[in-house]
């Protein structure tokens, strides 16, 4: 049986790191730290060396679709696919940003909903039997869904919600902030809240095509909020450390072999959150 392998993007620093410390210390295989940039991920190998802990490392940049297909290739060469990925790869401008909002629409949306989604057609393929997937979405998804219309409220819920909808649904946001119309469209003021809102849309989608395009493979795929965290991203603020944060994706990235729940649900401090 070839080498198990964990795989989480963006773990250069905050939340991606701890994971990848936590999935050293607890997951039977090789662990992956990803970053877009080979200088800070080979330093973040460095660091977790000198607290003991092995992991290895490889360039990912997941708004470079190039990147995803050389990231994608080299796991499927080397493992014959991954058991274990992490998309915790995300961004957020700083309150204080004077960046226009629909430049900070565009952006954020393009990493956290439209990169992770490419991530995930990519990387999706690869995920062996058993595997568990962890998109590492946030609660302020689930506060600017409550905010959004009632009937995009009622789409975004909808069990029949497809990928192609939600994703004609996060374009139209975008478009939508260049005429400042989007409020008129029944989104709230949030690029960031609107991206989470889509990717955990988008897992919940893809959970349910996993039941019926993958049905005996027993891959669970779910996402999550860390909490609130000090990172560079949420500041120094923030009540939980890193490594507290990293607990529930890992335990969704560790659900027991043979588990059926949970499955395209959203999870906060290891418990199934209302959507
Ligand atoms: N902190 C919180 O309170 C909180 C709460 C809810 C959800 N989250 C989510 O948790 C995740 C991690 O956040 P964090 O707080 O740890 O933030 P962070 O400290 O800012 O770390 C973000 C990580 O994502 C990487 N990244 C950004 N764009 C990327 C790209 N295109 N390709 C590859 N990597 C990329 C960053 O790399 P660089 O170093 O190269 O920039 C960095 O490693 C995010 O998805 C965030 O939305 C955080």
């Amino acid at each position: 049986m070839s080498t198990r392998v964990a795989v989480v993007t963006g773990s250069n620093k905050g939340i991606g790191l701890a994971i990848v410390r936590a999935l050293c210390q607890q997951f039977q295989g090789d662990v992956y730290v990803t970053a877009r940039d080979s200088g800070r991920g080979q330093a973040a190998v460095e660091s977790l060396a000198s607290e003991g802990h092995k992991s290895m490392f490889h360039q990912l940049d997941i708004d470079d679709l190039d990147s995803i297909t050389t990231a994608a290739t080299y796991f499927r060469d080397k493992y014959g696919g991954v058991d274990v990925l992490v998309n915790n790869a995300g961004i957020a401008f700083k309150e204080a940003s004077t960046d226009p909002f629909d430049v900070q629409a565009e952006v954020t949306l393009k990493t956290n909903f439209f990169a992770t989604r490419d991530m995930l057609t990519h990387f999706m393929p690869l995920v062996k039997p058993g595997g568990r997937v962890v998109n590492v979405s946030s609660f302020v998804g689930s506060r600017t869904l409550n905010k959004c219309s009632p009937a995009l409220q009622e789409r975004l819920r909808s069990e029949d919600l497809t990928e192609d909808e939600l994703v004609g649904l996060m374009q139209s946001f975008v478009q939508l902030t260049k005429k400042a119309e989007h409020k008129a469209g029944g989104w709230p003021e949030t690029a960031y809240g609107v991206s989470k809102t889509g990717l955990t849309a988008l897992s919940m989608i893809l959970a349910r095509r996993l039941s019926k395009e993958r049905p005996g493979d027993q891959i669970l795929l779910n996402a999550c909020c860390p909490g609130w965290v000090r990172t560079d991203m949420a500041g120094s603020k923030a009540p939980k450390s890193p490594d507290e944060g990293a607990v529930t994706p890992v335990y969704l990235s560790l659900l027991a072999p043979g588990a059926t729940q949970p499955q395209g649900k959203f999870v906060s401090d290891k418990e199934v959150q209302p959507w």
